[in-house]
């Protein structure tokens, strides 16, 4: 099957096992986060059940991490209970295409995979179980957050309380203003070098514009618009994915950046303006047109892969590009 350049719709679960075994120099990814949203859940059962819990509530936070107890509710142990069967199941899911993702990478490919910082570590765990080891945890600073928890002082004004103004400040959560992306990778060949010169890949690009060396926290990411924010609710600044893409993936079109959860295809937008190949899958169809449309508005960065008879052959062929 061809897998450059291509956006396939269905189950990532199902598509990757259509994908050839050791042909993927990354994967970018931002997959559900298990986060409550009303229709947009990873799992379908769990959305129509939820959906039909909340359909008539007045007073649902909706879009939330579930577990994070703000749709009301008494902490009796049920309720942690379920709390733990979710991320656990969630956990599972997260296994289940981290394992397909797993096989179709290339030994030393990264993947970097967005997560909230609830809910990071059972991710991280899902790609260890799966072969991966981890190697850092990127901060990508928002510059937004709305706290959404519970305010002590206004509670305690709203029941009547006389001393309530001496609990200012109180707060059952912080402002929330970043988000989690861990980065592991699949075993080396060996070592870095080896990795590098059979596969291409396995080494971190680092040298930012300023001449600073990278840093694992990401901010300042300017903010971009168009239809796409109007068409999916989570969408990544396309700065953010380019940054990415830059550090991740060496930069010619031999290389196939996979994102799994494309959403509105960020991602892949990324990939070809900066010059290297993609793979894209999304289970909503109606997320495709919107990807094939920002894909097709893209102007590409002439491919960088050296061309027969060019490069000096004595070279070993991940470095020619450097002649
Ligand atoms: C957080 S969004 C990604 C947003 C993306 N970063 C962007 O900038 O547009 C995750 C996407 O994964 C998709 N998705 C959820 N489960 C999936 C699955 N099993 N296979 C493929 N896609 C899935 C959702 O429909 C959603 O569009």
């Amino acid at each position: 099957m061809t897998t450059t350049n291509q956006i396939l719709q269905g189950d990532c679960r199902e598509k990757l096992k259509d994908v050839p075994a050791n042909s993927i120099s990354a994967c970018i990814t931002d997959p559900p986060y298990n986060y409550e949203f009303i229709g947009h859940k990873w799992d379908a059962a769990e959305i129509k059940r939820r959906t039909n819990r909340v359909q008539n509530s007045t007073t649902l936070v909706k879009n939330i991490p579930y577990g994070s107890g703000l749709a009301g509710g008494v902490r009796n142990t049920r309720w942690y209970e379920r709390v733990r069967e979710n991320i656990l199941e969630y956990e599972n899911w997260c296994h289940e295409w981290a394992q397909e993702v797993f096989r179709v990478c290339k030994p030393g490919a990264v993947i970097a995979a967005f997560n909230s910082t609830r809910t990071v570590a059972h991710l991280q765990v899902a790609l260890e179980r799966a072969g991966f080891y981890a190697r850092d945890c990127l901060v990508y600073r928002r510059p937004s957050g709305i706290p959404k928890g519970l305010n002590l002082k206004a509670q305690l004004k709203q029941k009547g309380y006389a001393n309530y103004q001496q609990w200012e400040g109180w707060h059952s959560c912080l402002r929330n203003e970043w988000e989690a992306i861990v980065v592991a990778q699949k075993p080396l060949q060996g070592n870095y070098l080896n990795t590098f010169l059979e596969h291409g890949v396995g080494l971190f690009y680092t040298a930012n514009e300023d001449g600073s060396f990278q840093s694992n926290i990401l901010e300042n990411i300017p903010k971009d618009n168009g239809e796409h924010y109007k068409v999916h609710c989570t969408v990544k600044p396309l700065a953010l994915m380019e940054k990415l893409v830059q550090m991740f993936v060496p930069p010619t079109r031999e290389h196939i950046v996979l994102d799994p959860f494309a959403g509105s295809g960020t991602t892949l937008v990324a990939a070809k303006k900066l010059g290297r190949s993609y793979l894209g899958i999304e289970i909503v169809p109606e997320y495709l047109e919107i990807i094939q449309k920002r894909l097709d508005a893209v102007t590409e960065k002439p491919d960088m892969t050296p061309k027969n008879g060019q490069a000096n052959h004595a070279i070993p062929y991940n470095l020619r590009l450097f002649d």
